[in-house]
Parts: C-alpha cells; structure tokens; sequence
C-alpha cells in the first residue's frame, strides 16, 4: 500500500486504575506514524507517553479505540497472534534493557532470531557486526551484560532492537544514560534504519536535542496531541516544551 501509515492510532483511550482511583493517561488520540520516518514524542512527565508507546506497540490493549497495521486492529488479536506480530514487527528500546544476564551480547542480539525460530542469513549476520561496531560494542560481543557499563548495555539494547530490521522500532529515552557522543551515534543509527532499510522509528524522549533528529515531533499533554510539527531545530523544540510546561 503506497503511502500508508506503518502503524495508525484511532481514537486511542486507556484508563488505568478503577473506582475512585481512576487515571486517564490517553484521552482519544488519532495519529498516523508514517513509514521511512523518525517520528519523536516529547511532552511533559507523566503525559502519556510512554502509554501511547506500549498501545501502538501492542505490549497494552487500551480501554477503548483501534491499534492498525495495515488493515489489521491488533487490539482485538488474542495473546499467541500479538505475540507472534511482535516478534516479526516490533523492535523495541526501553529504559529497562532487559538483557538476558546468562547469555552473552551477542547472543542477546540475535535472541529476536532465536524466539521467531528463524536464522539470519550470512550477510544479515555481517551487516548486525558492522552495526556493532558503529556503536562500539563490536569488542564487546563475548561479554556478559553485567561485565558492560550501563551505557554499554543500552547500545547492546538497540543493536538488539535493530538485528531483525523490525517495520517499527520504539525507543523509550534510548540516549537518555549515554553521554552526548554516544547518544549521538545511536540517532544516527536510527536515522539510518529509516533511511536504508524503510522503518519508522517512533522515539519518546525529554531531550530537544534528540527530538532534533526527528522528522516529525508529536506533542502530548494530559493525554492529548496539542502539538504535531515536522522537524524543528532544537531550539524551537526546548522552547516549545517549556510553553508546554507553563501553560499546565
Ligand atoms: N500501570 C499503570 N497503572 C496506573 N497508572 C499508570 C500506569 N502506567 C502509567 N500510569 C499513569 O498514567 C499517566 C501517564 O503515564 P506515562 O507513563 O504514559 O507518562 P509519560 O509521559 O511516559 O511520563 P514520563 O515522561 O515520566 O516517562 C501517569 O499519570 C501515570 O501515573
Ligand atoms: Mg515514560
């Protein structure tokens, strides 16, 4: 389909909690997330970022509204089908690597590989050491995770979300605990992904510096798009967070 979105978002509501401890975190939100593109996520603390994120990545089901891949509303897919979407669709960067502490950084990379049961081909496997070493971890493959400095174990992180060319790559503050060169080599590389291999990166992140990278900045405050601006300098970005900031 020319031109459709890599993942759309229609009328999207959660609300966590019950009775009198109710949180609305998304109040009907409409979004298309354009393939070959960075689209970035910025908004206050505990605006609803991160929730947005998890539906559109289906690690959540939301309260009331539609999740499309294609023509495909995976909010209404059961646990095994989810699963199975995720794993070819999805890759995903979060605050919480998640390594696995008894396998080695290379096997945690191809660890996508293992659970879809497929192996990459040998030019995959070549281009996966390549990225390695754009990230500097290319000495680092035999290690385990807890032989790596925090900022190490990120990079393995995102190597591991990009080993299997996902069509979505979802990044929760990804430079948040690297310094800035290697925060920047991490944008870059998620700029490469859209550019070379047709993926949308969606990436939440406090940081105008790295929303810069963006095609796209989306805006959220109590739950809601108030803002939707193509790529914007930095600058324009923090000033536009603090407006944000003020105006609550
Ligand atoms: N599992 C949960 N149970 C109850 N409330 C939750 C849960 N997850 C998030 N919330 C609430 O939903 C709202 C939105 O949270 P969310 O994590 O999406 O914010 P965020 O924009 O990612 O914030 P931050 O920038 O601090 O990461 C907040 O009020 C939060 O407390
Ligand atoms: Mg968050």
């Amino acid at each position: 389909m020319q031109g459709a979105a890599a993942v759309s978002a229609r009328a999207l509501r959660k609300v966590y909690g019950s009775g009198g401890a109710e949180v609305e975190a998304l109040r009907g939100v409409t979004v298309d997330i354009e393939p070959r593109r960075m689209t970035a996520i910025m908004g206050p603390s505990g605006s609803g970022k991160s929730t947005l994120m998890h539906l559109l990545a289906g690690l959540d089901t939301p309260t009331s509204g539609q999740v499309l891949y294609d023509d495909l509303d995976i909010t209404r897919l059961d646990d095994r089908r989810l699963t199975a979407l995720r794993r070819q669709e999805v890759g995903f960067v979060f605050q919480a690597f998640n390594l696995v502490p008894t396998l080695t950084v290379l096997e945690n990379v191809l660890l996508p590989f293992e659970l879809g049961g497929t192996k990459p081909s040998r030019e995959h496997h070549a281009w996966i050491l390549e990225r390695a070493v754009d990230l500097g971890i290319g000495r680092l493959l035999d290690r385990r995770p807890h032989q790596l400095s925090g900022g190490q174990q990120q990079r393995v992180a995102i190597l591991r979300a990009l080993a299997i060319r996902p069509r979505l790559i979802f990044a929760d503050e990804p430079t948040g605990n690297l310094d800035s060169r290697s925060g920047r080599e991490v944008l870059t590389l998620l700029e490469r992904a859209t550019r070379e291999h047709d993926q949308a990166v969606v990436l939440v992140t406090h940081d105008p510096g790295a929303a810069a990278h963006a095609d796209r900045v989306l805006f959220i405050s109590d739950g809601a798009v108030v803002h939707d601006v193509g790529r914007t300098d930095a600058s324009t970005l923090s000033e536009m967070v603090l407006a944000l900031a003020a105006a609550r």
